[in-house]
């Protein structure tokens, strides 16, 4: 089977050129002018951006969190992506501190076999090191072919660890070359402030904020810069959202620790004042670290530009709003399965996280591109190309080259429309980009050649993408 994408304009981190690209059984098997295959289906790329598939390297689609489960599954979630133009998705294996790290990852895995459309892998989660997980964690690399971790420097007590738990495991990684991703906000300092605002009656999702400040974040940073500079280990640490997190990261890269910077989508296009909104319709926005004001959004695209946040995520960690939010409702508050607990709510009790995957590259798209904030060689190395390189997933992904995989993302400019809960193929009740206008779409999509979105139309039947084997 082979496509052949005529006179588009190729764009990949380096480059950009108009050239015809042919795909044939899932690879990109020729780049040139004037290519002939009789055998292949031709499509015109004229006035078109082709670029390589787009990869969130930051997504919960199973997550059992804050008392529910996350709202997609891999069906609704891999279909979102690819709508949106994301082909490779990298998820958080969330296991609690109680479970056995083999079945969870086994479980993690078995979501998403033979029903995602994307492809895609997992940054394993540690949320326990003890005698036994060394060697856990060695069988992980080896049998199931992750080579990137997961830690939670927040959430103590549920998924996150403790200080000796972290050196012992950034020492593992940086004895076995694993990349180890990172949440950083001090969990003591947050959970102290919950507790003075709630006492003090400040129940709402605007309080929210205040209870993760700043400082908490770069707190965190600093705390890890400062075990990755300890241990040599390679960290990357996700969803940065403000000035000081990133310079906390900066400083220590002048020192000489190796550590990648992730922002999310959300950072990028809303602010602390969506939490503001009344009638609990800012528990929507609630997410950590939480949004923050826009000076940090602003500062955040800058360093986006002149490469020194090396990706663009989402978090996509998608509640519903109707029950899942609600269940830190400050008067009508109710349990996971929408009954009233009788008592009152408050934001701790909001399910974190913000459904976003479907609405990445348009985003960046038409806020950074349009906007001049980035131009589309950053876009594809804040949104593809780094994520590649720095998960080992790179040229196979994350490339427009001879032999690597035939992920397209063929992107009319031209298109205009509305993001929107009606329109959204993600599982949630509500969309938090509801009216924003989009300039851009992907307008063809391919997973190793195949076809999944066609003129802006899902065309996947579920269980074209695959499990990305990575070894070190
Ligand atoms: O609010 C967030 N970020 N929810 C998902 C869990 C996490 O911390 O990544
Ligand atoms: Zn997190
Ligand atoms: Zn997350």
């Amino acid at each position: 089977m082979s496509i052949l994408i005529r006179n588009a304009t190729v764009v990949t981190a380096g480059e950009e050129y108009v050239a015809d690209v042919l795909c044939t059984d899932g690879t990109i098997t020729e780049i040139g002018k004037d290519i002939t295959d009789l055998e292949a289906e031709e499509i015109d790329g004229t006035g078109k951006y082709l670029f390589p598939g787009f990869i969130d390297p930051h997504v919960h689609i199973y997550l059992p969190f804050m008392g529910t489960f996350s709202k997609d599954d891999y069906v609704s979630a891999s279909k979102a992506a690819l709508m949106g133009g994301t082909t490779t998705m990298i998820e958080m294996c969330c296991p609690s501190r109680s479970d056995d790290p083999i079945e969870a990852i086994q479980l993690w895995k078995s979501k998403a076999a033979g029903i995602s459309s994307c492809d895609y892998t997992f940054h394993m989660g540690v949320t326990r090191f003890d005698d036994t997980t060394e060697a856990s964690l060695r069988r992980i690399v080896a049998e199931e072919k992750i080579t990137s971790l997961k830690v939670f420097l927040a959430y103590k007590g549920a998924l996150g660890i403790e200080d000796d738990e972290l050196f012992k495991t950034l020492t593992f990684a940086a004895e076995n070359k694993l990349v180890v991703t990172v949440h950083c906000e001090n969990a003591e300092l947050v959970a102290a402030i919950q507790r003075k605002l709630v006492a003090e009656g400040k129940t709402g999702p605007e309080w929210h904020e205040p209870s993760r400040p700043i400082a908490v974040e770069a707190e965190g940073c600093h705390h890890l810069m400062t075990f990755a500079e300890m241990t040599g280990a390679e960290v990357y640490v996700v969803h940065t959202s403000c000035i000081p997190a990133v310079e906390a990261i900066t400083a220590a890269r002048a020192r000489g620790v190796r550590a990648h910077i992730e922002t999310v989508a959300s950072y990028l296009t809303l602010d602390s004042s969506y939490a503001e909104l009344p009638d609990f319709e800012g528990a929507k926005y609630v997410m950590s670290p939480p949004l923050r004001a826009k000076e940090h959004g602003d500062f955040l695209w800058e360093k986006i530009a002149d490469g020194t946040i090396n990706t663009v995520g989402t978090d996509h960690a998608p509640f519903d709003f109707k029950t899942q939010k609600h269940m830190g409702h400050p008067v009508e508050c109710v349990d996971a399965e929408m009954k009233p607990t009788g008592k009152p709510g408050n934001f701790t009790l909001i399910p974190n996280g913000i459904p976003s995957v479907e609405e990445r590259v348009k985003l960046l798209y038409t806020e950074g591109v349009c906007e001049g904030k980035i131009d589309l060689r950053t876009l594809v190395k804040c949104a593809s190309t780094n994520a590649a390189k720095i998960f080992g997933l790179y040229p196979r992904k994350g490339a427009i080259e001879v032999g690597s995989d035939a992920d397209l993302v063929l992107w009319d400019p031209g298109y205009r429309g509305k993001i929107s809960v009606e329109t959204h193929s993600m599982a949630t009740d509500y969309s938090a980009f509801e009216g924003r206008e989009i300039k851009g779409r992907a307008e063809l999509v391919t997973v190793r050649g195949q076809v999944l979105v066609r003129d802006g139309e899902w065309q996947g039947k579920g269980g074209e993408g695959e499990f990305l084997e990575r070894e070190i």
